[in-house]
């Protein structure tokens, strides 16, 4: 099976994490899935934000789980070229000021799930964070939201449209909990955090190591293939790395530039 493309937190080479403008461009670049993280504000909705502080990501300060919905949507989440050093390389420093479908605003997970449902056949990936402060809030919030949208039960695990991840097993044994087929992956960021043989606990039906280990370890997607594991491996934008993850087997990659990546694959 071919490895295919998810966009970390859209198309966040080219445009400000988690905004729509970086899955819209996610989306026209072809990218099989979308990954984003969630947290819920201190009113109870479910917003795409990666860190716990909305500081580095928006015009404004302060933990997402103190701050309101209404709060949250006041603030500008365009500030992408100052804020993400790590891909300033592959930044392409285009203005996101168009309305509409180029919105530098909060992200909810509800309007993602809106986007997606706009394009059919694209999966969303779901990580969802802070898991232990919140005592299960999250996981039951996301599984009522997908239940809104008819997607918190997936007849088939295959083709569900949504994929929960999480780092914590904790997080994924609630989601299975609230839902018996909605798919998961754990997330590894170290070797040895979990069992490395390429067994999983049972609330995990995919293995998420960071490619990191893959160049460490490579054997380990067989591995986990044995137990009937497919193997999501994130953020991929070096070459060598998505020829490693192609020569492996990997079933999801998750990039920041989903199309150079796609084509890095198909070459
Ligand atoms: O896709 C998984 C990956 O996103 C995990 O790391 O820190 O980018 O959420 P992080
Ligand atoms: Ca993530």
């Amino acid at each position: 099976m071919q490895t295919a493309v998810v966009a970390h937190r859209g198309a966040s080479a080219y445009r400000a994490e988690h905004t729509v403008a970086a899955y819209a461009l996610a989306i026209e670049q072809g990218a099989d899935g979308l990954e984003c993280d969630v947290r819920l504000t201190r009113d109870g909705h479910l917003v795409c934000v990666h860190d716990r502080r909305v500081d580095r990501t928006s015009s404004g300060s302060g933990a997402v789980s103190t701050l309101t919905l209404a709060s949250m949507a006041e603030l500008d989440y365009g500030r992408w070229d100052a804020t993400m050093p790590e891909h300033a390389d592959d930044l392409v420093r285009e203005p996101v000021a168009t309305p509409g479908r180029h919105d530098r605003g909060l992200l909810t997970l509800e309007s993602l799930l809106d986007l997606v449902a706009d394009s059919p056949g694209t999966r969303l990936f779901v990580e969802t964070k802070h898991p232990v402060r919140y005592g299960g809030l999250v996981e039951t919030a996301l599984i009522e939201l997908l239940g809104r949208y008819g997607l918190a039960s997936p007849k088939s695990k295959e083709d569900s449209p949504v994929v929960v991840m999480s780092f914590s097993t904790m997080a994924l044994r609630r989601v299975r909990q609230l839902s018996a087929t909605l798919p998961t992956v754990l997330l590894l960021s170290q070797l040895g955090t979990l069992r490395w043989d390429g067994t999983l606990p049972r609330s995990a039906d995919h293995t998420g190591p960071g490619v990191h280990l893959l160049r460490t370890d490579p054997d380990y997607v067989a591995r986990a293939a044995a137990f009937g594991h497919h193997t999501y491996t994130w953020t991929v934008d070096d070459d060598a790395d998505i020829d490693l993850c192609r020569r492996l087997g990997v079933r999801w990659l998750a990039t920041n530039s989903p199309a150079a990546t796609a084509a890095r694959l198909t070459r």
